[in-house]
């Protein structure tokens, strides 16, 4: 643009016009060469982060990746999935939960983020019910929720629950999740195909510990059958002690389903590879797990390529951009897949192996290094 304004004054100072319409074309100029300025200053303000800064928000907000790979969108398609997706207004305001949205909240059939209204959006009522706003995406605050506090996650996911259940009653499989955490909804929906929702179960990242016949860690998410979301949410509406208030969530949650007989789902795979990843995909991988998983997993923890499944479900504290990587990492291989499908019928299927190669290749590419010769051993 500001090239080819040059190239145009030139051209107009050859052909000698008078001095006034001359006047008036480079004061016309300058304009548009200012605002061209402005613009390119602008546009790169929306998109300008420190390249280290995994923590800050890295597509640009009109990119919906469901548009590059748009055979993959799955939604309305069976079982369906409504996530509640749990955030605040720090991560609102740095646009890691747009992230979220972008990437993976808007395959879920339907969704809606739980968080306090951000200040600009807030209104002094909103406190004494459920409030929604949409604002690039859904957001409810739910009722009560006037701080956002550790001590009141319990009752912010049980209010949520609360609302999801009676204006969203019927989807297959309710998933609750951090927003740190990246979600292939494809692979969740393949997992869930033949699993019964009318039944009360629940399926997840399995702890032994502390609730009866253990629970699901929270980062990565569980999902709830219709039946186990459905017999809780009435309850939890009934009266909202039907089910108990530590502040822990995740375990609070699953205490309650057990209380109403509700089972605990297995997830791992045909080779007792996990589909759900308590932390994220290096420690997984490299098996630097902290010593108290040990006791509190009911699985034993692997590292390498034994960690984790090829049909990996969700991974836990994810920053945005590794979200945003490992998500091309899947999705290019199974494109890469079924395009080869197409041509020479290899029939290969996507391996953990090659999505973990994929993810360090695409942090190579982005950094300009080369971590990936780590990979070698493996
Ligand atoms: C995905 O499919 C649904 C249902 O057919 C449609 O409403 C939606 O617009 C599609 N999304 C994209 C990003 O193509
Ligand atoms: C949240 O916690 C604050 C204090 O920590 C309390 O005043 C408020 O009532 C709590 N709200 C809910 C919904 O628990
Ligand atoms: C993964 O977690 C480990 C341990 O907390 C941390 O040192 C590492 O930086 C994390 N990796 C990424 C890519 O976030």
């Amino acid at each position: 643009m500001i090239i080819s304004s040059i190239a145009a004054s030139k051209i107009i100072k050859n052909r000698k016009i008078p001095i006034n319409i001359k006047q008036l074309m480079l004061t016309i100029l300058f304009v548009i060469v200012l605002s061209t300025i402005l613009y390119c200053f602008k546009s790169q303000g929306d998109i300008s982060f420190n390249l280290r800064d995994e923590n800050v928000f890295s597509i640009p907000n009109h990119i919906n990746l469901a548009n590059y790979f748009p055979q993959d969108n799955l939604t309305g398609t069976k079982p369906t999935i409504f996530c509640i997706i749990k955030t605040h207004p720090k991560n609102i305001e740095i646009k890691k939960t747009l992230n979220v949205f972008l990437v993976w909240g808007h395959k879920c059939d339907n969704y809606r983020f739980v968080t306090l209204l951000p200040d600009h959006i807030r209104s002094d009522k909103s406190s004494l019910e459920t409030v929604e706003v949409f604002d690039q995406f859904y957001m409810i605050q739910p009722k009560g929720l006037s701080v956002e506090d550790h001590a009141n996650l319990t009752l912010k996911l049980y209010y949520s629950m609360v609302y999801v259940y009676e204006k969203f009653p019927n989807f297959d499989w309710y998933y609750i999740v951090d927003d740190d955490a990246y979600v292939n909804i494809g692979n969740l929906k393949e997992f869930l195909k033949y699993k019964p929702s009318n039944e009360m179960i629940t399926y997840g990242y399995n702890f032994k510990h502390i609730v009866k016949d253990g629970y699901h860690s929270g980062g990565p998410g569980y999902v709830l059958s219709n039946a186990a979301f459905t017999t809780i949410s009435k309850a939890l509406n009934e009266d909202i002690t039907n089910c108990p208030n530590t502040g822990i969530d995740d375990v609070d949650i699953n205490q309650c389903v057990r209380k109403y007989n509700g089972k605990k789902g297995k997830s791992l795979d045909e080779k007792g590879r996990e589909k759900w990843l308590v932390f994220n995909l290096t420690t997984h991988f490299t098996g630097s797990y902290p010593g108290w998983l040990i006791e509190a997993a009911e699985n034993p923890p692997k590292g390498g390529l034994d960690c984790c499944s090829d049909s990996l479900i969700a991974v836990h504290y994810m920053t945005p951009r590794d979200v945003f990587r490992l998500d091309l990492a899947i999705e290019i291989q199974k494109n890469v897949i079924r395009l080869y499908d197409q041509y020479l019928k290899l029939g290969k299927k996507v391996t953990f192996k090659n999505i973990i190669k994929n993810y360090y290749l695409l942090e190579d590419i982005e950094y300009d290094e080369n971590k990936y010769k780590d990979l070698i051993k493996y």
